[in-house]
């Protein structure tokens, strides 16, 4: 695993400057860690075929990068799940689709962008557990293990990182920013004006 600490020394690009405040992981540093990511999962899984199962919508980026690096045959499905709300908190989970593969006695990889309070993953795992797979691994681009509330650890964990509001590579802020091609951390103004917002509607 890598864990960051600090933002990198790389600038942000003009157009986002308004709205993230620096480059905590770079395009180049993302690349590199996922295909070394990729090699400890074949090492893991010793040549068996998988099923991958993606958690929507936040892994598009990092999936994407992540099963082309996978020698290994697979095969691909997800289960959407989502957090109610557009705060900085996790709130309410909503699953918006079911796995549609089987995956009985099949090797799952369960993909996830970030373990952050672990609410999710805590409410994903059974519901794949009852389906009765052979094993199950977990595999995260980030790890918040300041912010956990739930007993739970990833097999596979690509970065770990302190607690920031991070945005970019498919992580998202009210379904933002999911486009840019680093990981950056948004300047705090951007969700306090939201969260400000939000405030005035639910008093109106
Ligand atoms: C985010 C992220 C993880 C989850 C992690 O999902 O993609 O699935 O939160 O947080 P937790 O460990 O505190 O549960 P979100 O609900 O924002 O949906 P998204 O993937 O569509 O952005």
């Amino acid at each position: 695993m890598s864990v960051i600490l600090k933002s990198s020394k790389t600038s942000v690009p003009l157009r986002w400057r308004k709205e993230v405040e620096s480059i905590l992981i770079t395009d180049d540093q993302l690349a590199r860690r996922i295909k070394g990511l990729a090699r400890e999962i074949e090492r893991d899984f010793r040549g068996r075929e998988m099923v991958v199962v993606s958690l929507l919508s936040g892994t598009v980026m990092f999936l994407a990068d992540l099963i082309r690096h996978l020698n290994l045959p697979l095969r691909l499905d997800f289960i959407g799940v989502s957090s109610y709300g557009l705060g900085t908190e996790s709130g309410e989970l909503v699953f918006t689709k079911e796995l549609r593969l089987d995956v009985r006695n099949r090797d799952v990889l369960l993909v996830d962008d970030i373990l952050d309070t672990g609410k999710t993953m805590s409410r994903v795992l059974p519901k794949l557990r009852a389906l009765k797979p052979r094993t199950i691994k977990t595999c995260v681009l980030l790890d918040k293990p300041s912010r956990r509330v739930e007993n739970i650890r990833a097999h596979h964990v690509g970065f770990s990182i302190p607690d920031l509001f991070v945005v970019g590579y498919g992580l998202d802020f009210a379904e933002r920013y999911r486009n840019l091609p680093f990981v950056g951390v948004l300047h705090p103004h951007i969700y306090q004006e939201v969260s400000k917002q939000i405030c005035n509607d639910l008093n109106k």
